[in-house]
């Protein structure tokens, strides 16, 4: 039988080799069904990026799906199948991610097995280990240079590993979640060690040139990722013998995209992690992946038909895998990678809400929640089916993505406001209650963006250091606030590793001499297990003793993740719509749901702020239910406080 012979599809493999002759029926019968449901994808896909190589390349994709699909363990075959009856597993209430870099979290994959019951603990579902696929030696950016996209970093274990980790996940219901850089690879990944030695196939999987004088003519219009440590985005290589695009550092080679060889690669190495039981692929620096001259190379339409036609092939050989895209860009990019247009939805399932995060902490140095409601209101609806990654702190350091128009919204001049929140959380501005870094400063263009962990950021680090217990309050409030906000929003919350027990900045952060020129490190800290020993026994012993700040966000964050598992208006198809009108230190959320109207006040003040509860009582009337305290509320009142960086959750009753 021949896949053409399914006659419920026109995206069928044109003459050619059966790609599954002698297989299993119950399998084929999966082939063909889902080829009827996403060949038209992928072939789209295919046509809009490579043109009349497209047909060629279908054919080549329909073989690597289709061995991919024989070679896919029978426990993950069964995977697919219950993915498939559950097409919102990404967006139930009851996802919540936590990030963790393997060796920081625990030694290895091996150490990782061992710690799952504090994942449970937490109400955790979801796991995103950090690069762990072997790296470069020395600096590797943190694992986001990588020499062997099948081999895992050496001290951390092997793929065997990462296979038994996923089961044993699994078997608790959380799903695992790999980093894929589909921009660039290390120099010494074994393709551009063959591009050096001068195997021409392998040059074409770079952009090489010969003098500066395509470079320069790019460089017109590209701007730079790491300007203090990588200027440019071309870098010589002797035995290259040539100029090779290094958007990022210098031993990251950008891949060509336009060659068809490289799709298929790409395609092999997500078919083979997806095989290891991986759940989510973290598609990293994929706004880079298409060039086009006299562009700034981010987000070309390229990009999202390339990640249709990934996304096409896995849904057929393994419909259990999702993409998350990891583009850090503006609103109106951003929802590309969701879907718009005739891509709606068959892009990536998720991405990172970077206005959001940004957003927050903005609100949060200013007291004001103005240009934080003007940016959110302002921004796209996303697919229905898809879904945010909602976070406060992440790995990287935070840019501050305001734009110049949100800012004169609301009568702030964007430089000037920029400028602040750098002043703000480097801790320079006077009254600042935060400790963060520098990171890049590029004189250019007056851009400082920020290092440092969230509850450095938030105050605690100098509240403890000062010895104030008032502010130290505070601190603990914000950053519980701030959670609230990540969880409450929609999405799937990401929790970075030592956030639940708010470690600080990690002084010790440069003594790697691989780290000490990126101080991103300052927030990747060690996981404090015996912190954790004495946070825990702090809170077994009941409530008697004044708890630790450490204690008390631990505590709250458990809190906030259980009442949000059990909270169905969270679901990440409904929208959270800003709502304004109210005391500009507060932001309004309302979530209209099937199941009831949700409202969530938040506040970004250090004080009481008391409001008239009219625009809520509209939303889930008069007697609502606030679920983190498990109260009822009287709205039918002239005023009602919400505390200092108070969180609540109003639901109709
Ligand atoms: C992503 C990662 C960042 C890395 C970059 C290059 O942005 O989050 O840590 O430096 O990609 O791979």
């Amino acid at each position: 039988m021949r896949t053409s012979d399914h006659s419920a599809t026109s995206a069928t493999t044109p003459a050619g080799a059966d790609p599954l002759r002698d297989v299993d029926p119950a399998l084929r019968r999966s082939f063909d069904l889902r080829l009827a449901r996403y060949g038209d994808d992928l072939r789209r896909g295919l046509q809009v990026v490579y043109g009349e190589r497209a047909d060629d390349l279908f054919e080549r994709v329909l073989q690597s799906v289709a061995a991919a699909m024989e070679q896919r363990p029978e426990d993950l075959r069964e995977r697919d199948e219950a993915r498939l009856l559950r097409p919102d597993w990404l967006q139930d209430p009851g996802m919540l991610a936590y990030v963790a870099y393997a060796d920081r979290f625990a030694g290895d994959l091996a150490g990782v097995r061992s710690h799952l019951d504090h994942l449970d603990s937490l109400g955790v579902t979801h796991l995103h280990l950090m690069p762990l696929l072997d790296p470069r030696p020395g600096d590797s950016d943190g694992g986001y240079a990588v020499r062997d996209y099948r081999t895992v970093r050496a001290d951390l274990g092997t793929m065997d590993d990462v296979a038994a980790l996923a089961r044993d996940l699994h078997a608790r219901g959380i799903s695992l979640e790999l980093d894929l850089v589909l921009n660039h690879v290390a120099r010494e990944h074994e393709w551009a060690v063959r591009a050096r030695a001068g195997e021409q196939r392998y040059r074409d999987y770079f952009r090489v040139y010969p003098d500066r004088t395509e470079p320069d003519r790019w460089e017109e219009s590209l701007p730079e990722v790491f300007p203090d440590f990588a200027p440019g985005n071309f870098t010589w290589d002797d035995e290259l013998d040539g100029w090779v695009w290094t958007t990022f550092n210098a031993f990251q080679w950008d891949v060509d995209w336009s060659n068809p060889d490289v799709f298929c690669e790409y395609l092999d190495i997500i078919l083979f992690l997806a095989n290891q039981g991986v759940d989510v692929l973290r598609l990293d620096a994929i706004a880079f992946t298409w060039k086009r001259l006299g562009t700034d190379c981010q987000n070309q339409p390229e990009v999202h038909y390339l990640t249709r036609a990934l996304r096409a092939a896995a849904r057929i050989a393994a419909p259990a895998l999702a993409f998350k895209a990891e583009a850090i860009v503006g609103p109106q990019d951003l929802i590309e990678y969701l879907g718009t247009g005739e891509n709606w939805g068959l892009v990536s399932e998720t991405a990172y809400h970077n206005s959001l995060m940004v957003q927050l902490w903005s609100a949060l140095a200013a007291r004001d929640t103005s240009l934080l409601a003007t940016a959110l209101a302002a921004f796209p609806a996303k697919p229905s089916r898809t879904t945010w990654c909602t976070y406060v702190r992440c790995h990287d350091d935070i840019g501050w993505a305001v734009t110049d128009d949100d800012a004169a919204a609301v009568g702030l001049n964007g430089f000037a406001h920029r400028a602040f929140l750098s002043d703000f959380y480097s801790g320079s501005f006077p009254g600042s209650f935060a400790r963060g870094l520098v990171f890049q400063h590029n004189p250019a263009t007056g851009d400082a963006r920020i290092s440092g962990s969230l509850a450095s950021l938030a105050g605690l680090e100098r509240a403890l250091e000062d010895g104030d217990s008032a502010a130290e309050a505070l601190a603990v409030r914000r950053i519980l606030m701030l959670h609230a906000v990540m969880m409450g929003f929609g999405g799937v919350p990401l929790l970075y590793m030592g956030d639940e027990i708010a470690l600080m900045n990690d002084p010790e952060w440069a003594d790697d001499p691989a780290h000490a020129g990126d101080n991103r490190w300052v927030h990747r800290p060690r996981m404090d297990w015996e912190a954790l020993g004495r946070i825990e026994a702090e809170l077994a012993k009941g409530e008697e003793t004044p708890l630790s700040a450490q204690a008390r966000v631990l505590a709250g964050i458990r809190h906030l993740a259980a009442v949000r598992a059990r909270t169905p208006q969270l679901h990440a198809s409904v929208e959270s719509v800003i709502v304004g009108g109210h005391d500009h230190r507060l932001l309004l959320l309302r979530r209209d749901h099937p199941r009831g109207s949700m409202a969530q006040l938040y506040s970004f003040a250090p004080e009481p702020v008391s409001i008239d509860p009219g625009v809520l009582r509209g939303i889930v009337g008069a007697q609502p239910a606030e679920l983190l305290t498990s109260t009822v509320w009287d709205l039918e009142v002239p005023e009602i406080t919400v505390s200092p960086y108070g969180a609540l959750w109003f639901v109709h009753r």
